[in-house]
C-alpha cells in the first residue's frame, strides 16, 4: 500500500458581403427547407477519413422521430491583424498572425490557416480598386506546422518577407475539428470562390447550415468544403468572424453573435462618420472623421482576437464587441454598427452606429507566458497558493472582531456583484449549479458546504443533462452557471434556458466579459487569472473558493451559523499554506507516476466532500495522460465496482481526516482484503492510515493537487501533451443542442452589460 500524505447574421454582412459580386440576396429569398428536406434522419454509415463506423439500426418506439441535432461547429480561435500607416514586412505581419494563433492554439489545434495580401497597396490606387487575389496557406497540423508551411509557401512563390506594407489586412484561424476532417479543403481561411474574391475565417455555431448548403447548391452554388462556413450568406447559430476582400483592399470586417470577439486598438484610429442608415437597413459608408473634436486620426494597428490573451502583448485597450455587432475596419477608422434583433427575432432591424467603449485590460503578458515552467498545466498546478488568494483577496475578511457586539454584525465576506442578491436566494425554493466537467465537479466539491450553512436546497446539474431533459425551473430558483471560460456553449444554453423560465441567474467565471458574465443577473469573478492549459486546475480550486465564500456570503446573517462560518474562514486563511504543502508532493508523485505509467487503468475512490475530488482526478488523469481512470463514490464501491479489484488493478483512495474518515477506513479495510494494489491519500500524521487538516469542506482543494501532479508526470511519462490533449479544446463553444442562442430576457431586466460589475 502506498500513502501519500499530505441564427443569423446582421443583414448589412450578407450585403456587404456578396454586394460586388452580384449576390444580393434579400431576406424573404432566403426560405430554409423544412426539416424533412433535409434528405434521411438517418444515414447508414458516419464517414471519417480514418475509416468508416458501423450504424446499428433499432426499431423506433416513436411512430416519427424529431429530426437530428444538426451537427455544430468546431470552437476555434481567430486572429487578425491590421495596420494603417504602421510599416510593416511580410515577415513581421506572418509572426504577427502566426503568434496571434499561437497564444489561442488552446482553442483548437488540428488545422490553421492564415491569408495575407499577394502585393502592397499601390499609394495612388482607387478606392476599392480589385487587388490581386490574397496569398492563403492553411492545412492540418498545429500552427508549428503552419509556420513551416508559410515558410516552404513563402519560398517556393518568391514572395519576398522584406517587402514592406504601409496598409495591410491580414487574417488566421486554428481550428478544432468536430464534422469535417482535418485536411486542407477544411481549414480556414474560406473563400466565397475560386477567385478568392472574399476570405473569412469563423469561430462558432452555424446551426442552418445543411438547409443553407441544400438550399444554395439547388441555386447552383458550388462547396469547395465540408464546412459550414461556407454557407454563411444568412446565418443561424452563433458565430464569430473575420472577413477580408480584394475588392475592399486594406479593410476587414469582424462580426459575432454569441462567440467571443474583440478588438486591441493600438495608436490612434479614427471613427469613421456612418450616415443614418438608409431605408432597407443598408448603412451607408462615410469618410473618415477623427474621435476627438480636432482630432486627425494618424497611424494606427487593430487586433482582432477570439481571446484577450493574443491582444494583450501588443495594447490592452480593447473593445468587446456585443452580439449582432459588425465593425469595419478601414482607411484608418473604424466603426461599430449593431443589427438586434426584432420581436420574435425573425427580423432583423436596420444596423445603426452603436457606441462601444473602450476597455483596459486587467491581464498581464506574464499570465500567458510559461515563466520558468515546461507546460502551462505544471504552471498553472504550481500557481494555486496565489490564485486561491487572489480569489479572496479584497473579499474575506480574516481577522475577527473581538468585540462580541461587533461579531454580531460583521461581515466577514465581501461579493460586490451579488450583494443585492443575496436576500432572494436566501428566500428562493432551490439553488442550482449549473456547468460541465471540472466546473461541475467544483459545485460537487462545495454542495455540502452551501447546504450545511445556507439551507436551501441544492440541485447540482450537468448543463448538457438539464438542456436534454429540459428539467424543471421555476422563477423563484436562483440558477448558478459556473465556468472557467465562461463561454462554454452547453453552460451558455442552459443559461438561456433558466432564463426564459424567469430563474435568477447567477454566472462564476473566470473570465470578465464572457458571455456567461455579462448574459447572468448578477455573480462572483473568479479571479484565478488566465488559465491556459486544456485541463482545468488553478480554476477548480478557485471556483470551489468561491462557491464556499458565496455560501459563506448567504450565510452571512445566521447566528446560528456564525462558529462554522467562522471555521470556514480561518481554514480559508490556511489554504494557501497547505496547497503550498501539497505541492511539495511533486516528486513523490513524479515517481507514483513512474510506477503507474503502464497500467491502463485506475480507479479513485473518495466520499462526502471528496467524491468529487475523486472524479476531478480521474478526469485529469483521462484528459491529459489518455489513461482509462474512474472515480466513484466509496458507498457505492460495494454495489458494483468492487468487481473488478485485484490485485493488479491500482486503487486510490481518498482518505483524509473528515467526517466520512472512519467509513473511508473501512473501505480500505474492505480493499485490501481483495489484495488491491492501495494508493491511500492521507493527512499529515494521521496513525490510523497506518503511517492535522483545516474543516473539512476545504480539505478537497487539497487533496485534488496530488492528483493533479499525477495526471502530469503521468502524461510526460506516457508521451502524450500536456496542453493540447488530443481531441480536447479549452473552451467548448460546441454544443450538440440545435436551439439557437437566442437571449430571451429575463423577466427580472437587462442582465449587467459588463459583467457582474463589483467584485
Ligand atoms: C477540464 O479539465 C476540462 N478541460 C473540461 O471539463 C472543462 O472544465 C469543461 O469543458 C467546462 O469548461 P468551462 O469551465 O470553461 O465552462
Amino acid at each position: 500500500m502506498t500513502c501519500l500524505r499530505i441564427d443569423r447574421c446582421p443583414a448589412i454582412l450578407a450585403k456587404w458581403l456578396w454586394h460586388p459580386l452580384g449576390f444580393v440576396f434579400e431576406r424573404s429569398q432566403i426560405r430554409c427547407p423544412p426539416p424533412a428536406a433535409l434528405g434521411p434522419t438517418l444515414l447508414p454509415w458516419i464517414g471519417s477519413e480514418s475509416g468508416k463506423a458501423m450504424l446499428l439500426r433499432v426499431p423506433s418506439l416513436t411512430p416519427s422521430l424529431p429530426p437530428p441535432p444538426l451537427p455544430t461547429r468546431p470552437v476555434c480561435g481567430i486572429f487578425g491583424y491590421y495596420n494603417y500607416q504602421v510599416p510593416r514586412t511580410r515577415l513581421e505581419i506572418l509572426h504577427l498572425l502566426l503568434t496571434g494563433l499561437q497564444r489561442q492554439e488552446y482553442r483548437g489545434y488540428d488545422s490553421a490557416g492564415l491569408a495575407i495580401d499577394a502585393v502592397p497597396m499601390a499609394p495612388d490606387a482607387a478606392p476599392n480598386a480589385p487587388a490581386p487575389p490574397a496569398l492563403v496557406v492553411k492545412g492540418p497540423g498545429k500552427i508549428v506546422d503552419l509556420e513551416a508551411l508559410v515558410s516552404r509557401e513563402m519560398a517556393a512563390g518568391g514572395h519576398d518577407p522584406a517587402s514592406r506594407f504601409e496598409v495591410h489586412a491580414g487574417i488566421a484561424h486554428t481550428r478544432w475539428a468536430t464534422h469535417g476532417v482535418p485536411s486542407t479543403a477544411n481549414s480556414h481561411p474560406h473563400a466565397s470562390n475560386a477567385a478568392g474574391d472574399f476570405l473569412a475565417v469563423h469561430n462558432g455555431i452555424i446551426t442552418n447550415y445543411k438547409a443553407l448548403r441544400g438550399f444554395l447548391q439547388g441555386h447552383g452554388e458550388v462547396f469547395a468544403t465540408e464546412t459550414d462556413t461556407e454557407a454563411m450568406r444568412m446565418l443561424e447559430g452563433a458565430y464569430g468572424l473575420l472577413v477580408k476582400s480584394r475588392h475592399h483592399p486594406g479593410s476587414l470586417v469582424a462580426c459575432k453573435r454569441g462567440s467571443p470577439l474583440i478588438l486591441g486598438l493600438r495608436g490612434s484610429p479614427g471613427c469613421v462618420s456612418v450616415a443614418s442608415p438608409a431605408k432597407g437597413g443598408e448603412a451607408t459608408r462615410g469618410a473618415v472623421a477623427a474621435c476627438a473634436p480636432g482630432a486627425r486620426p494618424g497611424a494606427w494597428e487593430c487586433f482582432v482576437a477570439s481571446d484577450a490573451a493574443a491582444v494583450v502583448e501588443h495594447t490592452k485597450r480593447v473593445i468587446v464587441l456585443e452580439d449582432n455587432d459588425l465593425a469595419h475596419i478601414w482607411a484608418g477608422g473604424y466603426e461599430i454598427l449593431n443589427a438586434e434583433r426584432e420581436g420574435d427575432g425573425d427580423g432583423i432591424e436596420a444596423p445603426r452606429p452603436v457606441p462601444r467603449s473602450l476597455q483596459t485590460l486587467e491581464m498581464e503578458v506574464s499570465q500567458i507566458m510559461k515563466g520558468g515552467y515546461d507546460h502551462f498545466m505544471q504552471k498553472e498546478i504550481h500557481e494555486q497558493p496565489e490564485s486561491v488568494l487572489q480569489t479572496m483577496r479584497g473579499r474575506v475578511k480574516f481577522e475577527r472582531s473581538s468585540s462580541e457586539t461587533d461579531r454580531y454584525r460583521e461581515r466577514r465576506i465581501k461579493l460586490g456583484g451579488l450583494t443585492e442578491w443575496l436576500d432572494t436566494i436566501r428566500t428562493g425554493r432551490r439553488i442550482i449549479f449549473v456547468g460541465c466537467g471540472t466546473s461541475y465537479h467544483a459545485c460537487l466539491a462545495a454542495r455540502q458546504t452551501v447546504e450545511e450553512l445556507v439551507e436551501v436546497p441544492v440541485a447540482l446539474e450537468l448543463a448538457s443533462d438539464l438542456l436534454d431533459r429540459r428539467a424543471p425551473i421555476f422563477r423563484d430558483d436562483t440558477c448558478v452557471f459556473v465556468s472557467q471560460s465562461g463561454e462554454t456553449a452547453d453552460t451558455l444554453q442552459a443559461l438561456e434556458y433558466a432564463k426564459s423560465r424567469g430563474a435568477l441567474c447567477v454566472g462564476l467565471t473566470n473570465t470578465v466579459g464572457s458571455s456567461i458574465a455579462r448574459a447572468t443577473h448578477c455573480g462572483v469573478h473568479v479571479n484565478a487569472g488566465c488559465e491556459v492549459g486544456v485541463a482545468s486546475t488553478k480554476a477548480y480550486t478557485s471556483q470551489v473558493v468561491a462557491v464556499t465564500m458565496v455560501a459563506l456570503a448567504l450565510s452571512e446573517d445566521s447566528i446560528a451559523k456564525r462558529d462554522a462560518r467562522d471555521a470556514v474562514i480561518d481554514s480559508l486563511g490556511a489554504l494557501p499554506g497547505a496547497l503550498r504543502r501539497a505541492l511539495a508532493l511533486d516528486p513523490e508523485l513524479a515517481r507514483l507516476a513512474g510506477r503507474l505509467a503502464g497500467e491502463t487503468s485506475l480507479l479513485l475512490f473518495g466520499r462526502g466532500y471528496n467524491y468529487a475530488t475523486a472524479l476531478e482526478g480521474a478526469l485529469k488523469v483521462k484528459e491529459v495522460a489518455l489513461m482509462h481512470s474512474e472515480g466513484l463514490l466509496a458507498g457505492e464501491m460495494k454495489h458494483g465496482p468492487l468487481a473488478l479489484v485485484d490485485e493488479s488493478l491500482p486503487v486510490i483512495v481518498l482518505a483524509t481526516r473528515d467526517a466520512m474518515h472512519a467509513k473511508m477506513l473501512s473501505v480500505i479495510a474492505q480493499l485490501r482484503a481483495r489484495r488491491a494494489r492501495l494508493i491511500v491519500v492521507a493527512c499529515e500524521g494521521d496513525a490510523e492510515v497506518e503511517e492535522a487538516c483545516g474543516v473539512d469542506c476545504l480539505q478537497p482543494i487539497v487533496n485534488v493537487v496530488p492528483l493533479q501532479l499525477l495526471a502530469y508526470h503521468l502524461t510526460l511519462l506516457r508521451g502524450h501533451n500536456v496542453d493540447q490533449p488530443r481531441n480536447l479544446a479549452k473552451s467548448v463553444t460546441v454544443s450538440e443542442e440545435d436551439g439557437s442562442l437566442n437571449c430571451s430576457r429575463g423577466k427580472r431586466g437587462k442582465a449587467v452589460p459588463n459583467g457582474f460589475g463589483a467584485r
